[in-house]
């Protein structure tokens, strides 16, 4: 690994409303999550053995910024790709996470994020303040149990009865074929834990004999990593899968890399692309600061992109 690669490994370290909401993204008729996904048709699309378009969207750590998602789903339709894989951290830290949940209940696949979890199990000791305080705000929005159902209007309870069973229903990775999708480490899914050395890269490789590609989000900071390294990846460049590599594919609604605008990977049959997007921020901000159980810290992180 040269001297760059170790400075990127050290840099890499540190640290149906809704749908109106947002346009006429088209979805199948059954919804793409109804639809669901078969590993052998999964296998086949990456393969380019099926007729399905086989570009697909990975998105993570979304945290509730409708404005971000919006604007990566633009995107996606400018793109013309449909499908959609979630890799956790729906919700916690941004202002819109019921019209978030709606919308992304429909992608074809989601996986549960530590944040998601900490919504329906209560926040970790790991917790900062900000982070427990935005928790239990978006539990009390959520939660059907939270306030009386005489509190709720009518049709209220059932909504959220949904959504906590949509979010219950999460897993913290999934596999297709020789490719894992993961939150946080693919060698201890549900972990919280982040991929951050040389070591941590190791010990998915071991835990994970099977596999060949991870995909993970979790940081919120985009890399690619190998056995030898770390780099920092390029947005709109063309990576090819060769051999074992780790994907973490950046933040969609908090990015921490300094670039503060939305960043989703594609995925294609032989690899996968970084793209970058902005967003309207200062809405965003506007309602953080609105919301008197989100700390303001949350909206000036945004706009420094930590
Ligand atoms: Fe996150």
């Amino acid at each position: 690994m040269g001297k760059q690669e170790t400075a990127a490994v050290r840099r890499l370290g540190a640290p149906r409303r809704a749908f109106t909401a947002m346009g006429d993204w088209d979805l199948p008729p059954s919804g793409p999550r109804a639809a669901g996904i078969s590993g052998r048709e999964g296998v086949a699309i990456l393969s380019g053995r099926s007729a399905v378009r086989p570009m697909i969207a990975l998105l993570a750590d979304v945290h509730a910024n409708l404005e971000a998602l919006r604007a990566v789903f633009d995107d996606l339709r400018r793109r013309e790709i449909r499908r959609i894989f979630f890799l956790g951290d729906m919700v916690g830290y941004g202002p819109n996470p019921v019209e978030t949940l709606e919308f992304m209940k429909h992608f074809e696949f989601c996986l549960l994020g530590n944040h998601d979890e900490a919504v329906l199990k209560g926040p970790p000791k790991s917790f900062n303040r900000y982070a427990v305080r935005a928790a239990l705000w978006t539990r009390k929005l959520i939660s059907p149990d939270e306030m009386g159902i005489k509190a709720l209007l009518p049709g209220e309870h059932a909504r959220r009865a949904e959504h906590w069973r949509f979010l219950s229903s999460l897993r913290p990775a999934r596999t297709l074929g020789d490719m894992m999708f993961a939150h946080d480490t693919p060698a201890d899914p549900g972990s919280a834990k982040y991929i951050r050395s040389l070591k941590d890269v190791e010990e998915v490789f071991v835990a994970r004999p099977k596999e060949r590609i991870f995909f993970v989000g979790h940081s919120h900071v985009p890399g690619i990593f190998d056995e030898n390294g770390a780099i920092v990846p390029e947005p709109g460049k063309k990576y090819s899968f060769d051999g074992r590599m780790i994907v973490n594919v950046g933040s969609v609604g908090q990015p921490r890399d300094k670039d503060i605008r939305a960043c989703y990977v594609v995925l294609f049959p032989d690899g996968f692309r970084f793209h970058r997007v902005p967003y309207d921020i200062e809405a965003t901000m506007r309602k953080i600061r609105a919301e008197p159980e989100l700390d303001d810290m949350l909206a000036i992180r945004l706009a420094k992109g930590i």
